[in-house]
């Protein structure tokens, strides 16, 4: 993918059928369908079909997935493959979210396995990194931030790394309404600009879009796009209004 502005909202495990499909329209009918941003839905799975049908003639507007599994189908009860993912309309799938890290002890192999799984099946992967609250203390964020891409994008060719997005979603700024501070921001895109420059190359690196998450609303998202690394946002809470959510949109 070449570098694009990109807003995604993951609802994570919120919402009804009919919430859902509410908020899609009340999203959908406040978006000029001339802007050039690529907006994401990422709602829970049992909610995809619909949402992404309601998405499909809407322009610039993809639906996305929460998790995929390593597997790409089977005896895994209880789980969803990318290729199921791929059959109901979904184009983007998160891999290695924080909170998949914390509670279900997702590790780097399980995210290699899930991203080519994802690949296969053309959606592209939004690979989520970030450090928690100790490792930033501790001053070892970067060298957290190195070691979470490196050990997953060392097992991924250049051309299939063109298809990734990479968001970076510091742990103590998920839903505690502490944001990183648009310094801070900039300073970690560019360090996993220079990672994927030392991985691949400077142009790779100048295409991919790096989102920043973590407590980004409709009043701190102006700020954040502004920095130069900063592509857009993978946005939780604010993403389940969609007032906020538009106004995020409307941020760039
Ligand atoms: P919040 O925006 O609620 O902090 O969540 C961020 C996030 O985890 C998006 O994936």
């Amino acid at each position: 993918m070449s570098r694009k502005k990109i807003v995604a909202g993951n609802w994570k495990m919120n919402t009804s059928l009919q919430e859902a499909k509410n908020l899609v329209e009340r999203i959908t009918e406040q978006i000029n369908e001339f802007d050039d941003i690529i907006k994401i839905i990422i709602p829970p799975f049992p909610y995809l079909e619909a949402v992404a049908g309601l998405l499909s003639n809407k322009a610039n507007f993809y639906s996305g997935a929460q998790n995929c599994h390593t597997n790409p189908g089977g005896a895994f009860t209880g789980e969803v493959s990318a290729n199921m993912l791929s059959s109901v309309g979904c184009n983007y799938v998160l891999i290695g979210h924080s909170e998949r890290r914390q509670y279900f002890k997702e590790k780097d192999a399980d995210f290699v396995l899930k991203i080519k799984e994802a690949l296969k099946h053309n959606l592209h992967p939004v690979f989520c990194i970030g450090e928690t609250i100790h490792e930033r203390k501790t001053d070892n964020h970067f060298k957290i931030v190195t070691e979470q891409l490196t050990n997953v994008l060392n097992q991924f060719s250049l051309e299939e790394f063109s298809r990734f997005v990479l968001a970076y979603e510091p742990v103590w700024a998920i839903g505690t309404g502490e944001t990183a501070t648009s310094k801070q921001a900039q300073e970690m895109h560019a360090f996993i600009r220079s990672v994927v420059t030392d991985i691949y190359d400077s142009t790779i690196a100048n295409n991919v879009s790096i989102l920043y998450g973590g407590s980004c609303n409709a009043q701190n998202a102006r700020e954040l796009f502004a920095c130069k690394d900063v592509d857009g946002g993978l946005i939780g809470g604010a993403s389940l209004n969609a007032d906020d959510f538009c106004k995020i949109i409307f941020s760039f």
